[in-house]
């Protein structure tokens, strides 16, 4: 079997929050899907790693917050590639708390949804949260990011802990690394060099100065 088979299947692009010991968590996924609407289900898997699985199993729900188009590339690098067990993520990212304690993001998202959780199916990496929506947004605006958008038009990566994650793959054009979020910015069309010092990683807004070149 082709062993990159799994990247021909589509998803979106979701932030998932929840209330933690120390306060409110979120954390990038792509796994959310629906599994039936009468009674309104969906499921979503987290990395036992990710001390979003540990805030959900302590809270029993979760919001979901549907990335948009526009939802920018530092909010992907600020919640999909730092852990909320090393600082307040979400100090630097637009959000209100709900009631129940749960952070809905408020960076340019379609919607969101707060789910309770009614099943958990544990694998070997992660945790598959068997969830019901019980409140969220009167309205959808713009339109949802798709992992190919975030992949193929913003140029975003997986880090080790995505289930998407692959090890990077060989390439012949200079390439240089963002140190903080692992972006890659590829020189075909302007040579690194002749970017503006202004520039900043489209990810996580890190100054050009932390970019390393790859071998
Ligand atoms: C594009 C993208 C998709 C991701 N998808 C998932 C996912 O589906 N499940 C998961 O557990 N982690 C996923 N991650 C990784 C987590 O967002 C990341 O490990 C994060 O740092 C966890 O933060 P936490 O420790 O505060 O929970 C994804 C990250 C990115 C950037």
């Amino acid at each position: 079997m082709y062993d990159k088979i799994l990247t021909s299947l589509s998803y979106g692009m979701f932030a998932i929050g929840a209330k933690g010991a120390t306060g409110a968590n979120a954390c990038i996924v792509n796994t959310v899907i629906q599994i039936s609407s009468y009674p309104m289900t969906i499921a979503v898997s987290v990395n036992h790693s990710n001390f979003t699985n540990e805030c959900i199993k302590m809270s029993g729900e979760f919001t979901v917050n549907v990335l948009s188009e526009n939802t920018s590339g530092a909010v992907i690098g600020a919640l999909g590639f730092t852990s909320g067990r090393d600082g307040n993520k979400l100090s630097n990212v637009r959000h209100k708390i709900l009631r129940e304690g749960a952070p809905v993001i408020q960076e340019d998202i379609c919607c969101w949804f707060l789910c309770r959780v009614v099943n958990i199916v544990e694998t070997v990496t992660h945790t598959i949260f068997i969830a019901e929506p019980v409140d969220g947004s009167e309205s959808i605006k713009g339109t949802p990011m798709t992992y190919d958008f975030y992949r193929n038009v913003i140029k975003g990566k997986s880090p080790i802990y995505a289930p998407t994650y692959l090890p990077e793959e060989e390439e012949v054009l200079d390439k240089y690394v963002c140190t903080i979020c692992k972006y890659e910015y590829s020189s075909s069309l302007i040579p690194f060099d002749e970017l503006p010092d202004s520039w900043i990683c489209p990810i996580c807004g890190a100054p050009k100065s932390v970019f390393r070149k790859t071998e």
